[in-house]
Formats: structure tokens, C-alpha cells, sequence
């Protein structure tokens, strides 16, 4: 069976880790290819709620071996208090793999994502200050610090100095903070890695041996499409690629052992942080699918922003990920209006348009053009199968698999295990 990609179809918080959740338990491996703990995923297992940052939601199937990618950074002391916090719940978490090519989350990183958000004042993204552009970007630029690295204290020495010698001019003259000294930063990052160590490994060598066996590898993306550096809404975005690709380069496995995209959406949509949302709402509708959906960031405890059901932005994300299937979720929250809005394409400057436009303006000019599908009163978080659903909230998925362009395999009607309506199997 060969691999495939569970990732974010809007702009993150679609209910990832849950969907990876439901896989775990028919899955070998589940593996994070980007980002780090700037996602949330959340996973609710009977009456146990977690709140997963940087691990794979793998990791709470007992059967399934928890991998975290080259294409991830790390922020050692998150991964440790992670890991703590899983193993004082009972949680047998010693089967994590984590790929000696990742990228550290170093303290700079993190002072500098503060700092420089703070700079921007009214142009900032709203990033979650975890470190995660600067770690990227130094990635890029080569002077990043990697897992490896942590284990030759000479090379580690050398890397971060030569990180601070440009950082702590930065610091100190653009932003007027104090310098950051070599010694300190080292001496904390080779405090962790001893308790690392036990779970470095070759993750490309161990995963493609995997599906050379005929082993089941999931790969969980975080954030979602249109946080995506290259894809995404451009500079509103993350700094990694949470599109299908990424899953590719962020772990080393090939695109040809990629059966299966499947793209997790959300019956409405969220936002969190800065950046153009054509079918934001602020009336009272905004808040009632805040307050229902409980939608506040995992990570930061931020609200999210909420609106209707974009499903240009649905068609965009089948597009850019080769997307092979949905899994709508959060389809129970919208029960009780009497007509939910969909956006069925954007007005721009007088004109409609279909698909999302490349230029980042007409975009922050797109007003959404919705139509009206007619709601349903019942509560259908028991529902078990399509028939189940009252008929309007049939109509409903199907309107929007109509126009999003990939056949919708499962239907999240609450936050648990078994609220699942599965359609066509994953595996
Ligand atoms: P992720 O970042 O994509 O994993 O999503 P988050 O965990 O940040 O946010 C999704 C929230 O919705 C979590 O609180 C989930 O427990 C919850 N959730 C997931 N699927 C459903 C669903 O079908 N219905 C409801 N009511 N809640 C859901
Ligand atoms: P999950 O995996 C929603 C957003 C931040 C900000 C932008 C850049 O839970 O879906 P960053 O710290 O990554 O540099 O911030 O991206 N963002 C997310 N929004 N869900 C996430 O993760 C997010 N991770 C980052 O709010 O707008
Ligand atoms: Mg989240």
C-alpha cells in the first residue's frame, strides 16, 4: 500500500489531527513534513482531550510508529515537554522517529519572530512568535542549526556563531535589544540533546524501506493550503510548503508513492492572524460559528476568525495538491440556520471570477457572490451514515462536492473518534 497525505484544504484548524486520528489505528507510520509547533491539532479520544503541536497525531495509536520529517523545525524544549506531558498521561511515546536533517528552533529564532512582528506594528502577519520564519529562513540562507548538529559540540559552536554574528547586530541595532551570547545558546541546546538522541534516525532510509515492505504511511500536514509559502496568500502565510509537494521534500519519499491526497475542509471557514478572508463575517452569524464551533486557536488561544463556506478557495486547494478526496468536517456546527451562504466565486472590480486570482490585490479586493442552500434544524452529531443526515444537510455535502471538485470520502459530525460519517474508505 503506498503512502498517502492527509493536509489543511483552507487555512489551517480544519480538524487535521482528528482525521489523522481516525487513520492512526490502520496505519504504520504518520509523519509531520513541515512546520513545528505553530500548529494545534486537537484530538479527542473518549473522554481525553490532547493538544498535539509538533508531534504526529500518530503518536496517540499504539500501533503506529510517530515520525517527524526533515521538512519539520524543532523547538527541543516544546518537543520534551510534549513528550513528558503525553508519557504522565499514559501515552507510550518511545517509538518517535525524528530525522537528523530537521531544523532547530533556536532561542534567537524565536526572540527574533517576536521582535520583528512587533517592528511591523499594523502590517504584521499575526504569527504565532514560535520561530518558525526566521527558522525557516535560516534554513534557506544555510546558516540553520540541525538535529545532527547537537551532537558534534565544535560544529554546533562554530554554526552558532556564525548564526549570531549577523543576528546580534540585528538585535542590537535595529531593535535596540540585548545580544544573545554563543555560549548560552549552546550550552541549552546540548542540554537536550542527550534526551533526543534515542530518536534520531535515517526517517528517509526507515520510510521508503517501510513502503518497500508494504507498510501504510500517512503523512499529516500542518497549517493548511493557503498558509502555504508558495501557494498560500503570499506574505500572510507560513513559512513552509503544507501543500502535497511538501510532504515529498519534507520527508524524502517520491511522488510516485503517493496514492491518495486527501484534503480536510471545514463545512464553513476560520482564519487566524492577518491576511484577506473574502467570506469573513462580523455580525452575529461570525459569532454564533465562533461560539458553536469553539473556534479559539489551540496554540495561541487566539479567537479565530469565521465565515461562510469558500468554494473557490475549495477548488483552489484540489488544484494545487491534486487533491483525491475531501473529509468535511464541523458539518454538525452548522445545524440550526435557516439558509447557510456559500461562496460560489468572487466579484472583483465589477467582474466574476471563478478560480482564485494570482494577484495578491485583486484578491484583498474579492467580494464573495454566495448562494443559498437551505439549512436544517436537527442535531446530528449521532448521525452514522449519509442517510442519517436530514436531507438539507445532504444537499448540502453534495452542493459542495459539486463545486469543489473531489468526491467527499468522510463527514465529521463532532469532535470524536466515532462522529465520523465514512463515505468511500481511506484504505
Ligand atoms: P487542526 O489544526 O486541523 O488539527 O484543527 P484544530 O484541532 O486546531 O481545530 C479543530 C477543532 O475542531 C478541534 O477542537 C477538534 O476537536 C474539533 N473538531 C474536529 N472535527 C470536528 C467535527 O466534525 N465536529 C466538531 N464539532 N468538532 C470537530
Ligand atoms: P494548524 O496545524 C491556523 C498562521 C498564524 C499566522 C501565520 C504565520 O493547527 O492548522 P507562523 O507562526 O506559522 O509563522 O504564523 O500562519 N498559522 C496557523 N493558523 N492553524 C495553524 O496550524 C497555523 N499555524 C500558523 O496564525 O497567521
Ligand atoms: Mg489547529
Amino acid at each position: 500500500m503506498p503512502a498517502l497525505v492527509l493536509l489543511g484544504a483552507q487555512w489551517g484548524d480544519e480538524g487535521k489531527g482528528k482525521a489523522t486520528d481516525l487513520l492512526g489505528g490502520s496505519v504504520d507510520y504518520v509523519v509531520r513534513y513541515q512546520g513545528g509547533n505553530n500548529a494545534g491539532h486537537t484530538v479527542v479520544v473518549g473522554d481525553q482531550k490532547y493538544a498535539l503541536h509538533l508531534l504526529p497525531s500518530g503518536i496517540l495509536s499504539p500501533g503506529c510508529i510517530p515520525v517527524i520529517g526533515n521538512g519539520v523545525v524543532i523547538d527541543p524544549s516544546v518537543l520534551l515537554s510534549e513528550l513528558s506531558g503525553l508519557n504522565e498521561r499514559g501515552v507510550d511515546t518511545s517509538k518517535l522517529l525524528i530525522s537528523g536533517n530537521a531544523h532547530i528552533i533556536t532561542p534567537y529564532n524565536v526572540t527574533l519572530d517576536k521582535v520583528t512582528e512587533r517592528f511591523l506594528g499594523k502590517r504584521k502577519i499575526g504569527t504565532t512568535g514560535r520561530g518558525i520564519g526566521p527558522t525557516y529562513a535560516d534554513k534557506i540562507n544555510r546558516v540553520g542549526i540541525r538535529v545532527q548538529d547537537l551532537y558534534d559540540e565544535s560544529i554546533l559552536t562554530q554554526k552558532v556563531e556564525a548564526a549570531l554574528d549577523v543576528k546580534n547586530q540585528i538585535l542590537t541595532k535595529l531593535y535596540n535589544r540585548r545580544a544573545i551570547a554563543v555560549n548560552q545558546v549552546v550550552e541549552e541546546l546540548l542540554g537536550y540533546a542527550e534526551q533526543i538522541k534515542p530518536y534520531v534516525a535515517d526517517t528517509v532510509l526507515i520510510l521508503n524501506q517501510a513502503l518497500d515492505e508494504d507498510k501504510v504511511v500517512l503523512f499529516e500536514g500542518g497549517q493548511g493550503t493557503l498558509l502555504d509559502i508558495d501557494h498560500g496568500t503570499y506574505p500572510f502565510v507560513t513559512s513552509s510548503n503544507p501543500t502535497a509537494g511538501g510532504a515529498c521534500t519534507g520527508t524524502g519519499v517520491g511522488p510516485t508513492r503517493i496514492s491518495r491526497v486527501i484534503g480536510i475542509l471545514k463545512a464553513y471557514t476560520t482564519r487566524v492572524g492577518a491576511g484577506p478572508f473574502p467570506t469573513e463575517l462580523f455580525d452575529e452569524d461570525g459569532e454564533a460559528l465562533r461560539r458553536i464551533g469553539g473556534e479559539r486557536g489551540v496554540t495561541t488561544g487566539r479567537d479565530r476568525r469565521c465565515g461562510w463556506f469558500d468554494a473557490v478557495i475549495a477548488r483552489y486547494a484540489t488544484r494545487v495538491n491534486g487533491l483525491t478526496d475531501f473529509f468535511l468536517t464541523k458539518l454538525d456546527v452548522l445545524s440550526g440556520w435557516e439558509r447557510i451562504p456559500v461562496c460560489v466565486a468572487y466579484e472583483i472590480d465589477g467582474w466574476r471570477v471563478e478560480e482564485l486570482p494570482y494577484s495578491q490585490s485583486d484578491f484583498h479586493h474579492a467580494k464573495p457572490v454566495y448562494e443559498y442552500l437551505p439549512g436544517w434544524q436537527e442535531d446530528i452529531t449521532k448521525a452514522k451514515t449519509f442517510s442519517d443526515l436530514p436531507k438539507n444537510a445532504q444537499n448540502y455535502v453534495k452542493a459542495l462536492e459539486e463545486m469543489s471538485g473531489a468526491p467527499i470520502s468522510a463527514i465529521g459530525v463532532g469532535p470524536g473518534r466515532d462522529e465520523t460519517i465514512q463515505i468511500n474508505p481511506f484504505l
